[in-house]
């Protein structure tokens, strides 16, 4: 399925209401399916119709939106309630990705200082708010690309797990952002992408995204990762982030981990790259990250294809934590900090 180029939205405000590539077709499929509340916005995010950090936290602040538009005009105390409802909903979605609790934490703060608007005032308030989110996101992506560019050599051959893609956020992307813009920056490079199981955003995911705009890459199963790097055959790893600790410990994709582990075996470049929304300085370390487990169903088959006996038991957790230690540089929308600390990443807050 080809389609035009990677101008596609990934998120998209048509007829008030949130309209989402459905991720899930792809890359068979193209086609977007549209949340006309923030239950359906909910469910969307849990059911990865829409999925990575940054793509998540932009769909939140629209289910917000939608679901104000849907009561404007109602009377204060009902909309009021309509809004605690939307912002509980969508919490309960993911609980990885912080992104979705800043965009949320964002929307709330808006609906709180619209408080004596009209209903209406306060619904068009928090549709300018998430259209904020979700064109600065897009502005963040093309900064991080930039810095994360300068980064790369010419030739490098590159790889990444999971989808830090133009799906993964509004657009651009922010590990695939990085190569988009070494690849712009006339750089000759070429991409890995791992194929991340159980979900496989890998292999449907960043390969159709580089298929789609003739970036060379070549697919590989997760466990080919470390043969690869034993043979010289990787320059440098660049990955995103779903929720960043204070100390710099990373929690990304599930299988993020064991790369990382391997490129300081094979003393390969490992950047993570991300913006300032997906560290949590809330967090001291990585253990405290929540991790979502999700249903066994994803790993003992695929699209209603099974292939593991009944009755087994299943550990699906869709993220694991990188320890700051074991990242080169951290690359954000304000430039990279090499060896990220607590130190560096409260810095990159106070300017
Ligand atoms: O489960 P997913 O597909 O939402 O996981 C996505 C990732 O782990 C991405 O690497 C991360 O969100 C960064 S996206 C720019």
């Amino acid at each position: 399925m080809k389609v035009e180029s990677l101008n596609v939205e990934t998120l998209r405000w048509r007829n008030n209401q949130l309209e989402l590539i459905d991720q899930r077709r792809l890359p068979l499929e193209f086609e977007y399916v549209a949340c006309e509340d923030a239950a359906q916005t909910a469910a969307a995010i849990r059911d990865m119709v829409v999925r990575g950090a940054p793509a998540i936290g932009c769909a939140a602040a629209y289910g917000v939106a939608v679901e104000a538009q849907r009561h404007a005009g109602a009377p204060r105390a009902q909309f009021d309630t309509a809004l605690q409802q939307a912002f509980k909903v969508l919490e309960a979605s993911r609980p990885t990705a912080v992104n979705l609790f800043w965009a949320i934490a964002r929307m709330r703060q808006r609906h709180a200082q619209t408080r004596n608007d009209s209903t209406q005032a306060s619904a068009a308030a928090m549709l300018e708010l998430a259209r904020q989110i979700h064109s600065d996101d897009i502005e963040i992506c093309r900064a991080i690309g930039r810095h994360g560019a300068a980064l790369i050599a010419d030739g490098a051959r590159i790889m990444t797990h999971c989808n830090a893609g133009a799906l993964a956020t509004a657009g651009h992307g922010t590990a695939l952002g990085v190569i988009r813009s070494a690849r712009d920056a006339g750089k000759r490079i070429s991409v890995i992408a791992n194929e991340t199981r159980p979900y496989l955003q890998g292999a449907r995911l960043t390969a159709w995204e580089m298929v789609q705009e003739e970036i060379p890459v070549t697919l590989v199963t997760d466990n080919i990762a470390g043969h690869l790097m034993q043979q010289g055959r990787v320059d440098v790893i660049v990955v995103g982030a779903d929720r960043i600790a204070a100390n710099g410990d990373t929690a990304n994709k599930i299988g993020t981990y064991t790369v990382a582990v391997l490129a300081e075996r094979h003393r390969i470049p490992f950047y993570v790259a991300a913006p300032l929304s997906t560290i949590d300085v809330a967090i001291a370390d990585g253990r405290a990250i929540p991790i979502e487990e999700r249903d066994p169903s994803e790993v003992t088959g695929f699209r209603g294809l099974r292939w593991a006996p009944d009755g087994v038991s299943v550990f699906n957790p869709a993220f694991d934590v990188t320890p700051a230690t074991l990242i080169t540089g951290l690359i954000t929308e304000k430039g990279v900090i090499t060896r990220p600390d607590a130190g560096k990443i409260r810095m990159l807050f106070e300017n």
